[in-house]
């Protein structure tokens, strides 16, 4: 490799995904990875632009950039500056307008064309754009070889959204639904997993709404998480992120069925009022949202409920965030995420009248945060004592500490002797601390033990 390449990630796991896909893109031209855009010919910005401290993000790291592309420029070393993601979709030319360091403007659906892009800039005449919607999905074109990163792979099999929630520009940056075919995932899948993947975490901005082809017949997710759970060497499967509406009875079965799904379900619910939930076009009520929670919780008892709340979507009123409150309390989140809501624009929710003042929304995402953070701390506590397996995914802080997950998405670390990255040990969880869990090795076959005893 003689080119350098350093990629900043913003935004969702899909990102993640997305930014990997770009450096295998490059990897034909030259490029290998750089640890600091200081060393790099070539910075890709991956950018969000779900909240507006996100797409500001990118602006004061583009500032800091300029500043090196000069000094690199200075020194005769040119530096090559590309936004990609959601910000580059949504804002486009406005980039070019706003920082003129910027070589090239590629939107999410247009990264297999990013060679092309840099061969343009290259060869001189200024800045370049690519922010189309191509009739061929870009998977078709990029790279089939796959090598995993590490332990946990993310897979990307869905894209888009038809679901125009109102406060929420993905559909407008990712464009509308789109899901991979059966047989390229399976083959991808099959590539992470002889490159190490023990886990897979199947990606989509709507996952569970999944509808890939196969032979000419359209399977669900449940099906492809079935098929996928067959892999040699595949220990684990996750999924996000999900909608209500498109939890059907399969992937719900799959969930008691399929031993290889890990128990834990980011299922997004972002208010617990109806009248919020109809204003922000969710299409289900909350006790739609109960029910399923429900049915998921018949099929696997001890699932782990993990979600995304907005305060202050316009016209939340004291009743309405008193709603979302009591969904909370009545559900028991292992984990959650939760949001100031931001007018975007372009997005119908920015027109609504009664915007919700910011130190109303200050006062509510606090309330929330500390009900979730109770609750986040109750169930890492109520683990204490338990007996789980442990996936190590890397190293930790001290000598001789290695750091994974439990089933329920839990960080663990242990000093466990003999264990290697990529294993799955039994843990006896013994402290809970505050963003993670330690364990202890059990000796072999006890674990099996404890759990017919229990
Ligand atoms: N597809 C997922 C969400 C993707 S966006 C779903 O349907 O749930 C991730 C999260 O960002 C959302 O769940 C929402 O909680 C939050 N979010 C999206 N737009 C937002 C906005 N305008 N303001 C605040 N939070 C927002
Ligand atoms: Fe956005 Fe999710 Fe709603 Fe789609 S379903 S518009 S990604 S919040
Ligand atoms: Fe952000 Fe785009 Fe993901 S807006 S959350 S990077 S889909």
């Amino acid at each position: 490799m003689t080119k350098k390449l350093f990629i900043k990630s913003f935004g969702c796991q899909m990102n993640v995904y997305d930014s990997e896909r770009m450096a295998e893109v490059l990897a034909p031209l030259g490029y290998g990875r750089a640890d600091d855009s200081a060393d790099a010919n070539m910075v890709v910005l991956n950018t969000c632009h779900i909240r507006e401290k996100a797409a500001e993000k990118v602006y004061s790291e583009l500032g800091r950039l300029a500043l090196i592309k000069d000094e690199r420029a200075a020194a005769g070393r040119p530096m090559v500056i590309a936004v990609a993601g959601c910000v580059a979709q949504a804002e486009g030319e406005e980039i070019l307008r706003r920082a003129d360091c910027v070589d090239v403007v590629i939107g999410p659906q247009a990264y297999h064309r990013l060679p092309e892009l840099v061969a343009r800039v290259a060869r001189g005449g200024g800045a370049v754009l690519d922010t189309d919607f191509p009739t061929e999905p870009k998977f078709d074109h990029l790279p089939q070889g796959r090598t995993a990163r590490g332990v946990s792979a993310f897979l990307s099999v869905q894209e888009g959204c038809d679901k125009f929630c109102t406060f929420c520009v993905v559909p407008y940056t990712r464009g509308a639904e789109y899901s991979r075919p059966v047989d390229q995932v399976v083959a991808e899948a099959r590539q992470l997993v002889e490159g190490g993947a023990r886990e897979i975490v199947l990606l989509g901005q709507n996952v569970n709404a999944y509808h890939g082809d196969k032979d000419g017949k359209t399977w669900g997710l449940g099906q492809l998480i079935r098929r996928l759970a067959d892999l040699d060497g595949l220990a684990r499967l996750r999924y996000t992120t999900s909608h209500p509406l498109d939890m059907d009875d399969d992937l719900i079965a799959a969930h008691g069925e399929v031993p290889a799904l890990m128990p834990y379900l980011h299922l997004p619910v972002q208010s617990g009022s109806d009248q919020i939930l109809a204003a922000m076009n969710r299409r289900h009520g909350i006790d739609a949202y109960h029910r399923v929670i429900d049915r998921l919780r018949a099929s696997r008892p001890d699932l782990a409920v993990s979600g995304d709340f907005i305060v202050g979507f316009p016209g939340e009123s004291d009743d309405d965030f008193a709603a979302t409150l009591a969904v909370i309390a009545t559900l028991g989140y292992a984990q959650a995420y939760s949001f100031k809501y931001s007018p975007r624009p372009g997005t119908p929710g920015a027109e609504l009248p009664d915007q919700v003042p910011e130190n109303v929304k200050s006062a509510r995402l606090e309330a929330l945060q500390s009900l979730l953070r109770a609750q986040q701390n109750a169930f890492n506590a109520a683990s204490v004592g338990q007996v789980l397996p442990v996936l190590f995914e890397r190293t930790g802080r001290h000598p001789g500490q290695l750091v994974g997950r439990s089933p329920y998405m839990q960080a663990v670390h242990a000093i466990a002797p003999g264990a290697a990255i990529g294993d799955i040990v039994d843990l006896r969880l013994v402290e809970a601390q505050a963003n993670s869990l330690a364990g202890e090795p059990v000796e072999p076959g006890w674990a099996e033990l404890e759990r017919t005893v229990a």
